[in-house]
């Protein structure tokens, strides 16, 4: 079907066209059944375009993204690319995608499936019913500060520098988000810093405290933590949680972290958002937590349900098909109530599938459920 939505798809490394080739079968799934169509596109990205191009992202490939409606990310990265120069690593060509299209706001939502529970190192009465959004800074900060890299003193001692740096603005507009979201779900926000230790991390508590106070913020229940602390409370009470929002290193952790409460980092979806311009549209990538994992890759092994829910996250957020992503939610918490698992999720009794059967699995969930 001709369709004015276009979307993206970068399957990348690894596990990546995997995780992808089952979001071929939803889209085509949609058309069918949805009369949702879109207009898809694909490209290189990682390693497979620094095997191709000699870049990790080729100017065309960023084009693409950059007019996408919306752009899926499978993962980049691989072992193989270990001695290869920074600029050129797989990682960069995410990191490019990340500055480039300007995508400040990264939600990483950890929420527990019942199905799931006995999958989580925590305690069930720890973990069950669990649901923390991470909102994480993603174009600033130590990821992309000012100066870095190696320098040789005058006396021959070498020395290696990296710069955590944030704008008044760089950290208004993501706490402004994590605000905002805070109100669609239990109006609370932990802002998270090291203000004990760093000149950055008392400015961030500083413009937090500010923006809560002066815009029009007051309804929403804000406190401060140190990262450390936040750490430590995530695997102690995560409960105590709703929106979460810190820079880009300390989210990079803290998000594995809440993650792995969930059970595994196959279920974990991302989305990567913009500003919203005059039109109303925003830049987003949508791509899974879970990275590339080169040791299963190839093999059909891998969960597919975290690229499936930022699939979700995408009709949600960039094609306001609340519905069809709420459908597609449901459709794997049926899988994994009838006992379904993919490797990283087996337990006793459970019945183990392959990255297809899974996709399999949930197509005719969706079709149940769409009946
Ligand atoms: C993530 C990843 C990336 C990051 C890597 C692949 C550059 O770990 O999205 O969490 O550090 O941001
Ligand atoms: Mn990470």
């Amino acid at each position: 079907m001709p369709s004015n939505k276009t979307l993206l798809m970068l399957p990348g490394d690894g596990i990546g066209p995997e995780v992808m080739g089952e979001i071929r079968r939803l889209v085509d799934w949609m058309d069918r059944r949805r009369a949702v169509g879109f207009d898809v596109k694909e490209d290189l990205v990682g390693g497979v375009s620094y095997d191709k191009h000699g870049t990790p992202l080729t100017d065309a490939a960023l084009d693409a993204a950059m007019t996408a409606d919306a752009v899926l990310l499978g993962a980049v990265g691989g072992p193989q690319y270990d001695d290869v120069a920074r600029q050129h690593r797989p990682e960069a060509g995410l990191l490019t995608l990340r500055k480039e299209m300007d995508l400040f706001a990264n939600l990483r939502p950890a929420i527990t499936f019942d199905a799931l529970l006995d999958a989580s190192t925590l305690k069930p009465e720890v973990a069950q019913g669990l649901d923390i959004l991470i909102v994480r800074e993603l174009t600033a900060g130590v990821y992309f500060g000012e100066p870095r890299g190696m320098q040789t003193l005058e006396d021959g001692t070498e020395r290696c520098i990296d710069t955590q740096s944030y704008t008044r603005d760089e950290v208004e507009r993501v706490a402004a988000v994590a605000f905002d979201l805070a109100r669609e779900r239990n109006n609370k926000v932990h802002s998270i810093e090291k203000a004990n230790v760093m000149e950055t991390g008392v400015f961030w508590r500083k413009t937090v405290t500010d923006l809560h106070a002066r815009g029009g913020y007051q309804d929403v229940a804000l406190e401060h933590m140190y990262a450390d602390n936040c750490a430590m409370q995530l695997v102690r009470w995560p409960k105590q949680f709703d929106v979460i929002v810190t820079d880009n290193l300390f989210g990079d952790m803290l998000s594995d972290c809440a993650a792995m409460l969930t059970g595994s980092l196959g279920m974990l979806p991302s989305a990567s958002l913009g500003a919203v311009d005059e039109t109303g549209r925003r830049k987003a990538l949508y791509e899974p937590v879970h990275g590339s994992a080169p040791d299963i890759a190839g093999r059909n092994a891998a969960n597919p349900l975290a690229m499936v829910l930022s699939f979700a996250m995408a009709l949600r957020y960039s094609f306001g098909l609340g519905d069809d992503a709420d459908l597609i939610k449901q459709a794997a918490q049926n899988v994994l109530n009838r006992g379904v698992r993919t490797a990283d999720l087996m337990s006793e009794g459970a019945t183990q599938v392959s990255t297809t059967e899974m996709g399999a699995a949930l197509l005719q969930e969706l079709d149940a459920l769409a009946a």
